[in-house]
This record gives structure tokens, C-alpha cells and sequence, in this order.
């Protein structure tokens, strides 16, 4: 019986069809079982390997070398702060510490509530707009303290859903199969997010005007 729900399953089965050799699909298939369960379970790994005819160590040997993949149970959002050289002289350490307490957790670490894992990576290839931050491999551009509490904030009450998926969820809209995908629905998640961020961004100006009133 396999691990994977069923439209995993069927998509899983649909890319190792698209490669001559099964275990060629093994990255996409990974991506999928993180997908899943939010990190690479055992029973993820397993059905990896039942799918390209390897070995639960052969994937495991393979998901190890990449920092997108977890081995480990993580939480929903898993925030990545930058302290390479360009953040490191913008404030990334300062941002790093702060981040910690406001999660209440560790470097490395899962806030007790399992919503955020705190992780310190490398140049996130952002630099100009240090110090740099992902969240779930989504830059979110947030640069100081306060911008950081208020993206945690709005993470906690659900106002980035549209632009940042629960951990995992590489892509919203899925390629149909080889290389066909759904324009539509693409355009109307990318309509959508852009409404969101557009209202965001109003809602901001707003209360910065206020501010300036008073
Ligand atoms: S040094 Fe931080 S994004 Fe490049």
C-alpha cells in the first residue's frame, strides 16, 4: 500500500514515466515526498526508493547532499536568515539573534508550537537587499527587526498563504506532465498574489500615512 496519498502517487508514477532511467527521477520524487510529509520521513524515502528501484540508503545517500531536503521533522515555515559577508556587514548576526528570541527557539532548532524551524544559511544570492531572509525557500525581504516580528505575525495569522505554502510545496501549479502546464492556472495564483501583496503594501502605506498625521 503505498505511503503517498493518492494524487502524490499519480504524479509521482507520471515523472518516473518521463525518464528512460527510473532513478533519474529521483530529485523530483523527493521534492514530492517532502511535499507529503513535510520533511523526508522513512516511509517517504521508502516509497522513493520502491519507485526508482533503489535502496532506502541510495536515497537517503542523495537527499543527504542537498540543503533543500530535511531528514528531520521540521516546522511549517522554516526561516532562513543570511549572515554571509554582504548581510554579516548589513546586520544578518544582529537579525539572526533577534529572530531566535522572537521564535522563541534556537539556531538549528523548532519553536515549541512546530510552526517555525530557524536555520542561518549562505549568501541567499539577495544581496542587495540585506540583511536577506527566506521563508520555505520564498525571499521575503524583510530587513530589519521590526519588519521581521510583523512578517512572523503575518505568517501566524495566515496573510502570506498566497505567497508562502506551508514547507514543502515547491510549486502551487503543477506541470500537467512533461512539460505541459496549466497557463491558467497559473495566471490566476500569480493574479492573486499580486492582489494580496498589492493590498499588503496599501494597508502599509495607510498606517504609515496615519503615523505621519499624528
Ligand atoms: S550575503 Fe546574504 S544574500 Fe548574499
Amino acid at each position: 500500500m503505498s505511503h503517498f496519498r493518492t494524487d502524490i502517487r499519480q504524479r509521482a508514477e507520471e515523472l518516473v514515466a518521463l525518464y528512460p532511467r527510473k532513478r533519474s527521477a529521483m530529485l523530483p520524487l523527493l521534492h514530492l515526498a517532502q511535499e507529503h510529509d513535510g520533511y523526508l520521513s522513512d516511509e517517504g524515502i521508502a516509497e522513493v526508493a520502491a519507485l526508482t528501484d533503489t535502496t532506502p540508503a541510495d536515497v537517503r545517500g542523495t537527499a543527504s547532499f542537498y540543503d533543500m531536503f530535511h531528514l528531520e521533522p521540521v516546522g511549517q515555515y522554516v526561516v532562513g536568515v543570511c549572515t554571509n559577508i554582504a548581510c554579516l556587514l548589513a546586520g544578518g548576526e544582529e537579525l539572526l539573534e533577534h529572530a531566535s528570541r522572537t521564535l522563541d527557539c534556537a539556531v538549528g532548532a523548532t519553536s515549541s508550537d512546530e510552526m517555525f524551524t530557524l536555520e542561518e544559511t549562505e549568501c541567499l544570492a539577495d544581496c542587495n537587499l540585506a540583511p536577506c531572509v527566506q521563508v520555505n525557500h520564498r525571499y521575503v525581504r524583510t530587513t530589519t527587526p521590526a519588519s521581521f516580528d510583523a512578517m512572523i505575525a503575518d505568517l501566524r495569522d495566515g496573510r502570506l498563504d498566497h505567497e508562502v505554502p506551508s514547507h514543502g510545496t515547491l510549486i502551487r501549479v503543477k506541470r500537467q506532465g512533461g512539460l505541459r502546464v496549466a497557463k491558467d492556472e497559473i495566471a490566476a495564483e500569480r493574479a492573486q498574489a499580486l492582489a494580496a501583496r498589492t493590498a499588503r503594501a496599501d494597508a502599509a502605506a495607510a498606517a504609515a500615512a496615519a503615523q505621519e498625521k499624528k
